[in-house]
């Protein structure tokens, strides 16, 4: 497995906006997409014999606060820690930082194994409302 830590260089936006439409998520399209990688604080991709298998990003003010967001791997490789290593390598550039994130429904309990805990005041002010209340993120 190839790991590359905070490194936007080569990657292919397109195939990272596919896989992100691929397993569900919102996705924004190739440029975007570059430009919200290329602002995080901490981005990593997965790499296994020169395939993208999964990846992930974190915004932080590099102190004691950041998100984390857009964490996939792709489905065929899925169920093997790649998910886990890629949380894992991200919590690891946030020493000090408290770190919050919105699963997808049914996602907690990947994020309970890594140490996150149910947010009981979590406030959002999404752009597309109406949409994230209809997949379950919002009441
Ligand atoms: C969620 C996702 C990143 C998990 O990646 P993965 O590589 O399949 O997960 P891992 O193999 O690293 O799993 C790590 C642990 O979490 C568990 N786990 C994985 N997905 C889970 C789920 N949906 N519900 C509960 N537990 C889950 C695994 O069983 C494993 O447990 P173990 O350590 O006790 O064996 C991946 O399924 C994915 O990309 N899904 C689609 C996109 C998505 O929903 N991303 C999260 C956005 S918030």
């Amino acid at each position: 497995m190839d790991v590359r830590m905070n490194d936007c260089a080569g990657v292919d936006w397109a195939e990272v906006d596919a896989t992100l439409e691929r397993v569900g998520m919102a996705h924004h399209g190739p440029e975007l997409v570059r430009k919200a990688f290329e602002a995080s604080r901490v981005v990593v991709f997965l790499y296994e014999g020169g395939r993208l298998a999964g990846f992930g990003r974190a915004i932080s003010d590099g102190a004691y606060q950041a998100a984390i967001y857009d964490v996939a791997v792709q489905p065929e490789f899925q169920g093997r820690g790649l998910g886990r290593q890629v949380v894992q390598a991200i919590l690891n550039e946030l020493p000090g930082c408290s770190v919050i994130l919105y699963a997808s429904p049914g996602k907690e309990d990947f994020y309970r194994k890594l140490g996150f805990r149910r947010m009981r005041t979590g406030m959002a002010r999404f752009t597309l409302g109406q949409a994230m209340a209809d997949k379950g993120f919002t009441d």
